[in-house]
């Protein structure tokens, strides 16, 4: 094919705009290099020939180089108590998300607004019709695996002088989890805990889901998951993640209370980081923050439903976000890309806060060097 000057101009002036966008978009995001594997070199050799990688997002919003694997992480979709009705910045995420491409979509929990004895069986299903209609439907429909993790609005696991406070709640969920009509479309490992605990697997990477609905997870839960993460199947996975609604930490004001975070976050954390765990994900927060302590990378995903929360140590205003993650398996590394879901714009890393104090000890923000 043979081009002529016009045309010549007009597809390196495409080529050179979409460098310049991309190299900005980086600068905006100081994308940085997690790389967990000594032998592979943080300064990547320059390439003489750089191929633009595909970016793909929804039209007119700044999109990032797809990796090897894109999930979209989203969280805490719920409105009030007994709601079957989303906010706009949940219909608009699930409206969008095709347009990302994603190889999965992870969800941090709370996608119904239970947790309330007063609500009838008949309200709690009407709930899960309405989390089905906007939100897994339209997933199926696109054929895009849905991985979840209970939230304490989805199913409880509170326990009240040794029995499930909200176990009826409990069954209803698993109800409508295991009805083959809602299938996630997920490679299950081990579902004999589905869905409050299970394990699968995707492209090379090993996921684990456990049951942080409360702030304990019990210990025989604990024993499984030690076993699952040693298994051959989680060590040969190129990398590991591990959700749970309540995070290790806490990130947000007012969640920075007992029983809003796991307890024992330190002892959890060095489990993750026993079996090479890369990234472990949560919601219940409401605040996004991409912390990391030691080894282990912690993705606080932000709200898309009711009730967005500030971060602890900033003044930013609370806001609903959506982030999308490119895996590098190779290097082993991340890159997020999180969008403000009523503006569309892209948050900048570095307005959030560089540490939180918690209760556990300081956590970073993952671009920073712990010192
Ligand atoms: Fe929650």
């Amino acid at each position: 094919m043979s081009y002529n000057r016009r045309q010549f101009l007009l597809v390196t002036g495409s080529l050179c705009g979409l460098a310049v966008a991309t190299i900005a978009h980086q600068a905006l995001t100081r994308t940085q290099n997690t790389s967990k594997n000594p032998l592979i070199s943080s300064s990547p050799v320059a390439s003489p020939v750089a191929s633009p990688k595909p970016s793909p997002a929804p039209s007119g919003l700044i999109g990032s180089p797809r990796g090897d694997v894109r999930i979209v992480v989203i969280s805490d979709l719920n409105s009030q108590y007994g709601s079957t009705t989303y906010e706009p910045e949940v219909d608009r995420a699930i409206a969008l998300l095709p347009d990302w491409e994603p190889d999965l979509v992870l969800c941090g929990g709370d996608m119904i607004a239970g947790q309330k004895t007063s609500l009838t069986r008949s309200q709690i299903e009407a709930m899960w019709a309405a989390f089905d209609d906007h939100v897994a439907q339209p997933l199926r429909d696109a054929g895009i695996p849905f991985g979840f993790t209970i939230g304490n609005h989805d199913g409880s696991g509170a326990l009240a002088q040794g029995k499930l406070t909200f176990l009826s709640e409990r069954e209803l969920a698993q109800a409508y989890w295991t009805n083959p009509k809602h299938t996630p479309g997920l490679q299950f490992i081990d579902r004999s805990g589905f869905p409050f605990y299970y394990t699968f697997t995707q492209k090379d990477v090993f996921y684990l889901v456990w049951d942080a609905s409360t702030h304990l997870i019990p210990p025989e839960q604990l024993t499984w998951v030690e076993k699952s993460l040693s298994s051959q199947t989680a060590q040969q996975a190129k990398m590991r993640i591990v959700i749970g609604h309540l995070p290790l930490y806490t990130v947000a004001v007012g969640r920075d209370k007992f029983g809003e975070f796991l307890a024992n976050g330190e002892q959890l954390r060095s489990l993750l980081e026993r079996y090479q765990v890369h990234t472990y994900v949560s919601g219940h927060h409401h605040a996004y923050y991409p912390g990391k302590k030691g080894q282990l990378e912690l993705l606080h995903a932000g709200a898309l439903g009711g009730g967005p929360r500030k971060l602890l140590n900033s003044n930013l205003p609370p806001t609903k976000t959506l982030t999308v993650v490119d895996i590098d398996l190779n290097s082993e590394s991340t890159r997020y890309t999180t969008y403000d879901m009523k503006t569309l714009s892209l948050i900048n890393i570095e307005t959030l806060p560089r540490m939180i104090d918690t209760p556990n000890g300081r956590i970073f923000r993952r671009d920073v060097t712990e010192p």
